[in-house]
């Protein structure tokens, strides 16, 4: 999407073909950079400390990470090696084993000396893949949007999101945001509920390229959404997920089963979005997907800019009081109205996510 009218993807191969460029995401919303990954342990780097993050954009770079350690030393020994360091990253988003599993289909029965060429062939493939599946879950979404619009005689449709499930946590488009991006394009009046997201504020994210990109939004905190609802200021919901198991229960951001629940509660429609590389088959139900615990500085402390301008960051909690921070959390599928996908939108069943993929639940 746009940074104030220049197209950039959210990772991509430099020119010369040597290195990976990404946008370090922990400088955002303050700073925009550009981060180059020169080696297996860079990507495995940027993954780890959330340079890189959301779903999507995790498997690419793990993908770019193959190709990176294949450059390398394209040996069995590096393949297995690289697989393991790079699968270690983060637990909760599937899209990580999804891109690493088909990375190790591909290479390990190529002789060494191509496995490079079909690793770095494959990492582009993925992302234009992604940047695809995307602009067909905006176009799925965009059809519910349009609906309500219609319903409300054209007045303004309000959506929630919470975390980011923008284009930066994907390849381009994102996958709760692209249909919102879509609407804005095709003139419908959309607004945005941005939730923060706290701990890391992902919603700073999502305003920051809603803003870029021109898209009405409102950052809240995390804790208004159920009051919005409660008052009809919310028309519908809109998440992304790390991972939906076979019954149709989603894993996502810490604070997402929440709004779930206030979104049921008020009778708003609560969506998922997600590429079918989020889907676990292999992952019976919710409460088996494994849920990461991040380091509780992320609680104790909050960063931000100053008023001189430098970031700063600011301690919250009393000396000695314990914190946690599990990072993600599971909604179970009664809650959800419908899962957005690229090949339209199913219901948060077995039975729905089998009929939009039966090949891959088989
Ligand atoms: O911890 P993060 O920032 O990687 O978590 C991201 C999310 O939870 C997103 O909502 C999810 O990955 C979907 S991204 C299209």
């Amino acid at each position: 999407m746009k940074i104030d009218g220049t197209h950039y993807r959210s990772i991509w191969p430099h020119a010369d073909g040597g290195w990976v460029e990404i946008i370090d995401q922990t400088r955002l919303p303050y700073e925009f950079g550009v981060l180059p990954l020169s080696a297996m342990e860079d990507a495995a780097h940027a993954i780890r400390v959330m340079q890189v993050r959301g779903a999507p954009l995790i498997g690419a770079t793990a993908a770019y990470g193959m190709a990176l350690a294949m450059r390398a030393d394209p040996s069995d020994a590096n393949l297995h090696e690289a697989l393991q360091v790079l699968g270690a990253t983060r637990p909760t988003a599937v899209n990580l084993r999804w891109a690493l599993e088909g990375m190790r289909g591909l290479l390990a029965p190529l002789p060494p000396g191509r496995r490079a060429g079909a690793a770095w062939g494959r990492a582009g493939e993925i992302c234009d893949e992604d940047v695809e599946i995307n602009r067909s879950i905006g176009r799925n979404g965009l059809a519910l949007i349009r609906k309500i619009a219609e319903r409300k005689g054209g007045g303004r449709v309000n959506l929630l999101t919470h975390c980011n499930a923008g284009w930066l946590a994907t390849v381009d488009w994102g996958t709760a945001t692209a249909p919102v991006y879509l609407a804005h394009e095709e003139g419908i009046d959309i607004h945005v509920w941005v939730d923060e997201t706290r701990p890391r504020n992902q919603g700073a994210l999502t305003a920051w390229e809603l803003g870029h990109h021109g898209v009405p939004h409102t950052y809240i905190a995390d804790n208004a959404g159920g009051h919005l609802m409660q008052h009809g200021m919310v028309d519908l919901v809109i998440t992304g997920t790390d991972r939906v198991a076979a019954n149709g229960d989603v894993a996502n951001k810490i604070g997402t089963y929440l709004k779930a629940l206030a979104a049921h509660d008020n009778g708003v429609p609560f969506y998922v979005a997600l590429p079918s590389p989020t889907i676990d088959w292999s992952v019976e139900k919710g409460a088996d997907i494994p849920i990461e615990e991040r380091g509780t500085d992320e609680v104790e402390k909050v960063q931000g800019r100053g008023a001189d301008g430098a970031l700063a960051s600011v301690t919250v909690t009393p000396p000695g009081s314990p914190a946690a921070n599990p990072a993600f959390d599971v909604t179970p599928a009664r809650l959800v109205t419908g899962l957005i996908t690229e090949r339209g939108v199913a219901a948060a069943t077995r039975e729905g996510l089998r009929g939009l993929f039966p090949e891959l639940a088989a």
